[in-house]
C-alpha cells in the first residue's frame, strides 16, 4: 500500500509545469484586489466555480482570462515562490517551468517585469534546496513570426532560461508551423520540448514532425505514441523523456490515461509524471502520484521508475543528475 509520506519522500524532478497554471483563486483574488482589476467574482468561491471545463479550448477559456491580475515583478514573484513551496513540500528537488511570454506581453507587460519576477523566485529557491529552472513557451495558436520575436526579445536574458517549449492550442497548429523559431533556438543553445496533447486528432503526423523534422528533446504529453510500435521504439532509442500529467489528462478526456503511461514505462520509455496546471486540474505532483497509483494500483518500484525518469530526462548536468539518481 503506497502512503502519501512514500510519495512525498520520493525524490522527483518536475518538467511539465506551466507558472501561470498555479494561479489559486486566493492569489488571483488578492491579486486582482490588490491592482483593482474586476475579474467577474469576488469571493474565492465564485472564482474556484469557474475553474471547471471539459476540454483544452475549455480550460484555456478560463486560463488565459485569469492572467489579467498579474501586473507587476512582484506579482509574477509571488506566483512562482508560492508553487515553489508547494513543490518543496512535495518532495521536488529539480523543476523546469513553463512559463508564457505572450500571454503578458499581448496585455501590454514588458519582458522584463515577468522574467525578473520568475527568475528572482528560482535564485530564492535556492534557499530551500528547490533547483529552479525556466523553459519558455511559444503559443502555436500566434505566429511563428511572433515566436521569433519573442526569441530575439529573450536575448538579454539568455543565461536565465533553459529552454523553449510550445503550447496552447494544437488545432491547426502542427509543430513543422515552428520550424523557423525552434531552429533558432537550437542555434542559440537552447534546450527544446513540445506539447503533444493527448486529444489531438492528427497527433501522431505532429509527433511526427516534431521529433523527425524539429528534433525536439522531450516531448510534453506524447503517449499517442502507444498507437505506434515504431515511434515507440524510436523514443527509446534516443532516450526521449515524455512528460505525463495524468490529473489535467483526467480533465482533457476523461481519462487519466494511466493505462498508456504504465504500459509505456515497462516498454522502457522514460516517462515522468507531472501536475500541468496544478490550480486548474486538481492537483500538484505529489497529487498526481498519488491518483494514479490509486487508480491503477501501483507499486513503490513502480512509483521510483517514474520518480527516476524524471530526473534522467531532466536538463542538468550529468554529474548533477548522479545526486540525485
Ligand atoms: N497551456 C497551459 N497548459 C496547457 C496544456 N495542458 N496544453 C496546452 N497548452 C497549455
Ligand atoms: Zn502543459
Amino acid at each position: 500500500k503506497i502512503t502519501r509520506e512514500f510519495i512525498n519522500g520520493l525524490p522527483k524532478a518536475e518538467l511539465h509545469l506551466h507558472l501561470e497554471g498555479t494561479l489559486e483563486p486566493e492569489l488571483k483574488l488578492e491579486l486582482a484586489k490588490k491592482n483593482g482589476i474586476d475579474i467577474g467574482q469576488t469571493t474565492i468561491e465564485d472564482v474556484r466555480k469557474t475553474y471547471e471545463y471539459d476540454s483544452l479550448a475549455s480550460f484555456l477559456n478560463v486560463y488565459y482570462p485569469g492572467m489579467a491580475v498579474l501586473q507587476t515583478e512582484d506579482d509574477f514573484y509571488q506566483l512562482a515562490m508560492a508553487y515553489l513551496k508547494h513543490a518543496k513540500k512535495d518532495g521536488v528537488k529539480h523543476v523546469e517551468m513553463f512559463f508564457d511570454p505572450q500571454a503578458h506581453l499581448t496585455r501590454g507587460i514588458p519582458f522584463d517585469v515577468f522574467i525578473n519576477g520568475y527568475y528572482r523566485a528560482c535564485i530564492d529557491a535556492r534557499a530551500f534546496n528547490v533547483d529552479a529552472h525556466l523553459i519558455m513557451c511559444f503559443l502555436r495558436d500566434m505566429s511563428a513570426n511572433y515566436a521569433n520575436e519573442v526569441l530575439n526579445m529573450a536575448k538579454p536574458y539568455r543565461n536565465m532560461i533553459l529552454g523553449v517549449g510550445l503550447d496552447s492550442d494544437e488545432h491547426h497548429n502542427p509543430p513543422l508551423k515552428f520550424i523557423s523559431p525552434f531552429s533558432n533556438a537550437i542555434s542559440s543553445g537552447y534546450h527544446t520540448t513540445m506539447h503533444a496533447d493527448i486529444d489531438q486528432v492528427d497527433s501522431i503526423d505532429h509527433i511526427k514532425q516534431a521529433l523527425e523534422i524539429i528534433n525536439v528533446e522531450r516531448l510534453d504529453h506524447g503517449t499517442n505514441i502507444v498507437e505506434n510500435q515504431d515511434l515507440v521504439d524510436w523514443v527509446n532509442q534516443r532516450n526521449l523523456g515524455l512528460t505525463s500529467c495524468p490529473l489535467s489528462n483526467g480533465f482533457v478526456t476523461n481519462d487519466m490515461k494511466g493505462k498508456e503511461i504504465v504500459e509505456l514505462m515497462e516498454q522502457g520509455v522514460k516517462v515522468s509524471i507531472n501536475s500541468d496546471d496544478p490550480a486548474y486540474f486538481g492537483g500538484y505532483i505529489a497529487d498526481n502520484y498519488e491518483a494514479i497509483a490509486k487508480k491503477y494500483d501501483l507499486t513503490a518500484q513502480q512509483l521510483v521508475i517514474f520518480a527516476r525518469n524524471s530526473f534522467e530526462t531532466s536538463w542538468i548536468s550529468d554529474f548533477q543528475k548522479n545526486t540525485y539518481l
